[in-house]
C-alpha cells in the first residue's frame, strides 16, 4: 500500500539555496533546517561541500554541519542529514567536521561510552539507546553523503569540469572510502530527462547504464534527476521502464523533479504508478542548478505533500507548517513563493 511507503528527501537547504546570488546568512540556513525538521521532514539535504568558487552560496555548509551536530533539532523521529559533495576533497572537508565532533576534548562528545558497570546493568537513567553504535550517527542524528554525475557529456563538463567516465573514476574511491567509514552514499544522475546543452532527448539507456554502474560501485540509492524540468509524462514512463529492464529495482531509486515546465507532479504520478516511493522536493519550490541556465526550482514540498496526502499516503509532514516555512524562506531571500499548495493552504 502507498500509505506508509513514501519517503520525501527535502533538498531545499541545498538545491533550494545553492543558486541564490545574494549571500544568505548562515543563521538563516540553520533556521531553515531546524524548521524543516520540526515540520516532520525526516531526511534533509542540508548543504554541500563543493568548491566555494564554483558554488559560493554553499561555502558555509561546514558551519551548518557543525551546528546540527551539536544541536540536534527537536523532532518526533531521528533526522537523516545528507551532504552533497563533488569529489574526495569534499568528502575530506565533510569528515573534518564530523570527526572533530567525535573527539571529547574538541566539542564535548554528548554520550561517552558507558563504563563496564553500566554496560552490565543498563538503568533507566542510562538507556542503551543513548549509546551510538552506527558509525554515521552523531547525537542521535544520521548523516549520509550524496554525489552527482550527469547523463550527458556537456553537462558533466559544465557542472563538474570532467567527462562522465572521469566522474565514475573519481567516485569509485570516494564511495569505498565513505562506506568504509560507515557513511551511506546517495548518487544523483543529472539531466536524466533533458539537458540544457544537448536538448530534451537524453538517452534513457545511458541513464540506466549509469544507475547500474553506480549501484555496482556501492551506491545506496540513485536519485534520477530532471535537472531542467523538461521531463514529460511519456518520457518519464519510458525512462522508468528502461531502468526496470536494466534490472534497477524501484526501491533503489528516488526521483528528483524540477518544475520548470510545471510537469513535476504529473511526472510524480507516473513514477508512483511505476512503483517509485521516494521523491526529492524543496520547500517553497526553491531551487535551480547554477550550471543549468533557465532551470527553476524543485517541485515544492508543499505541492508534493498535498498531492500525496490526497492519495492516502502518510508522510508525517505537517502541510501547514511546511507552507509557513515556504512563505518565510522565500520572503527571506526576496523571491515569490513558488508553491501553489503552500499559498492555497495559507489563504484558507
Ligand atoms: P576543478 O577546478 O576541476 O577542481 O573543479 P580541481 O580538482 O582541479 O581542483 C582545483 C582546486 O580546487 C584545488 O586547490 C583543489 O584542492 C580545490 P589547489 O590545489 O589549486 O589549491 N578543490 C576544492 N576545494 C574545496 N572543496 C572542494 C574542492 N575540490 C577541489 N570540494 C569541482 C572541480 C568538481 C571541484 C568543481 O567543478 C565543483 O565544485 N563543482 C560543483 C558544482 C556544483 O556543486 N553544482 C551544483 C550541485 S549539482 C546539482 O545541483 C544537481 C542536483 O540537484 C541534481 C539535479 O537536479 O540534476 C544534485
Ligand atoms: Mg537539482
Amino acid at each position: 500500500a502507498l500509505a506508509d511507503q513514501i519517503r520525501i528527501i527535502e533538498v531545499g537547504p541545498r538545491d533550494g539555496l545553492q543558486n541564490e546570488k545574494k549571500s544568505i546568512p548562515v543563521a538563516t540556513k540553520i533556521e531553515l533546517v531546524r524548521r524543516l525538521a520540526g515540520a516532520g521532514l525526516q531526511t534533509i539535504e542540508a548543504g554541500s561541500f563543493s568548491h566555494p568558487k564554483w558554488v559560493p552560496q554553499m561555502a558555509a555548509s561546514d558551519e551548518v554541519l557543525a551546528h546540527v551536530l551539536r544541536n540536534p533539532p527537536s523532532s518526533p523521529a531521528p533526522i537523516t542529514y545528507q551532504w552533497l559533495l563533488p569529489n574526495s576533497r569534499g568528502l575530506d572537508n565533510f569528515f573534518k567536521v564530523m570527526n572533530s565532533f567525535d573527539k571529547p576534548e574538541g566539542h564535548g562528545y554528548p554520550t561517552p561510552p558507558p563504563s563496564p558497570q553500566q554496560e552490565a546493568e543498563p538503568t533507566l537513567e542510562q538507556p542503551q539507546s543513548s549509546v551510538e553504535t552506527d558509525a554515521n550517527v552523531r547525537n542521535g542524528q544520521k548523516h549520509e553523503v550524496s554525489i552527482f554525475l550527469a547523463a550527458t557529456e556537456s553537462f558533466s563538463k559544465r557542472n563538474t569540469n570532467c567527462s562522465i567516465q572521469e566522474s565514475l573514476d573519481r567516485f569509485a574511491p570516494l564511495m569505498s572510502s565513505s562506506r568504509a567509514q560507515g557513511i551511506p552514499v546517495r548518487a544523483y544522475i543529472s539531466v536524466a530527462l533533458g539537458c540544457p546543452f544537448e536538448g530534451p532527448d537524453t538517452d534513457p539507456h545511458v541513464v540506466a547504464d549509469l544507475a547500474v554502474k553506480l549501484l555496482e560501485m556501492g551506491a545506496d540509492e540513485i536519485s534520477v534527476a530532471d535537472t531542467t524540468g523538461m521531463g514529460t509524462a511519456p518520457r518519464t514512463g519510458k525512462l522508468l521502464r528502461t531502468l526496470s529492464e536494466a534490472g534497477v529495482r524501484n526501491e533503489d531509486l528516488a526521483l528528483h523533479f524540477h518544475d520548470t515546465f510545471g510537469q513535476a507532479l504529473l511526472n510524480t504520478m507516473v513514477s508512483l504508478d511505476h512503483g517509485i516511493r521516494t521523491f526529492d522536493s524543496a520547500v517553497g519550490g526553491l531551487g535551480g542548478c547554477p550550471y543549468s541556465p533557465g532551470a527553476t526550482g524543485n517541485v515544492a514540498t508543499e505541492d508534493l505533500v498535498y498531492m500525496l496526502h490526497s492519495l492516502g499516503a502518510k508522510t508525517r509532514v505537517d502541510l501547514e507548517e511546511c507552507a509557513r516555512i515556504g512563505e518565510w524562506i522565500t520572503g527571506e531571500i526576496g523571491k515569490g513563493n513558488a508553491s501553489s499548495a503552500g499559498r492555497g493552504t495559507l489563504a484558507r
